[in-house]
């Protein structure tokens, strides 16, 4: 009788066990739990044993129950399983809403990119963008910086082969403008330039520009003057105030440097702008007449102002970003603040 039910209980397992779909595991149930079921004879026959044999076989018969019992139940757990699976991945429900696809959004730079040239369209401007890859001619020569001067050191950059530079400035936009346009002119160039730089928190190798450029006649220092204040108070708040002092470029006579009351402070002197209470905003000047003739531009009747100042530096400002370099890491974390 022991025999007959360890033998019972394999045979049974190992159907079980290769059971691969719930009709034929139901099948299995029955042959052996149900009613008439292979165990369940063996279970009716106990009581006509010895009293010795009872309770040992009716031990052992009520264990295998168990054992088989129990394996009916995972083996329909796993059956389950996978055909949930299998429903997942062949049924295809055409009226399930669809998966919301995350969109990204533009560079924070990008963005505040826009936002300058918006100002600037709205002063008359037109955008115009140009090469990163220069020629040495448009980047220093046409610009009146000739090829020994020392001021070239200042736009020390990645020269490539054929006379071919990474472009230093956006400056060099001036002159290929105006092969194609005769003035009145009112332009601005945004766009990516490179420097020979070891950088830190305030320098990047390659970091953007926007280049300002207007020529017409009677064109003045007050035009410009009034044309960057106009575009500051636009971009901060009415509170800024501008300041210019005298400098040194080769494409502009006279030169200028442009700077902007503390934002921090409004002009009392913080760690922001060394106690100064201004701003270095960027370098400016009236078009030297060499660069004007370099344009085919007749400087005794025309004359123009020229800017150009770093636009991170402006973003940076705008949002109280401190350091230049978090805008080229791609880091999501700050990317997406923005
Ligand atoms: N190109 C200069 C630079 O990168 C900035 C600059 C100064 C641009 C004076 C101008 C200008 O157009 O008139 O340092």
């Amino acid at each position: 009788m022991q025999d007959r039910l360890e033998k019972l209980r394999r045979k049974a397992l190992e159907e079980l066990n290769k059971a691969k779909d719930s009709m034929f595991l139901r099948d299995l149930e029955i042959k052996y739990l149900g009613r008439k079921g292979e165990l369940t004879q063996v279970l009716r026959k106990i009581k006509d044993l010895s009293e010795k044999e009872k309770p040992v076989i009716g031990k052992l018969a009520n264990e295998i129950k168990k054992d088989l019992e129990s394996a009916v139940s995972e083996t329909k757990r796993v059956l389950e399983r996978t055909s949930e699976e299998k429903t997942r991945l062949t049924k295809l429900d055409v009226t399930w809403p669809g998966e919301k696809i995350k969109l990204g959004h533009l560079h924070p730079l990008t963005q505040f990119q826009r936002k300058v040239e918006d100002i600037f369209i709205s002063m008359g401007f037109e955008i115009v963008e140009g090469p990163e890859v220069e020629t040495e001619k448009y980047n220093f020569d046409l610009l009146n910086i000739p090829k020994d001067h020392p001021s070239r050191d200042l736009w020390d950059t990645f020269y490539l082969e054929k006379g071919l530079v990474l472009r230093t400035h956006t400056s060099p936009m001036q002159l290929r403008a105006m092969e194609k346009r005769k003035p009145p002119v009112r332009l601005i160039v945004p766009g990516r330039v490179y420097r020979h730089e070891a950088t830190d928190a305030s320098h990047e190798a390659m970091f953007y520009q926007y280049e300002g450029l207007a020529i017409d006649k009677c064109i003045s220092v007050a035009n410009l003057l009034g044309t960057l204040k106009s575009f500051f108070q636009a971009l901060y708040g009415p509170q800024v105030k501008i300041r210019s002092s005298g400098s040194f470029f080769p494409f502009t006579e006279p030169s200028l440097e442009i700077s902007m009351s503390c934002l921090i402070c409004q002009g009392e002197g913080c760690p922001v702008c060394k106690q100064s209470g201004w701003l270095e905003m960027l370098g400016a000047g009236m078009v030297h007449p060499t660069v004007l003739k370099n344009m085919k531009i007749d400087p005794e009747i025309y004359s123009g102002f020229a800017f150009g100042g770093g636009l991170d530096r402006l973003m940076m400002l705008y949002y109280g970003i401190n350091d230049i370099r978090l805008s080229y890491k791609g880091d999501l974390r700050f990317l997406e603040q923005f």
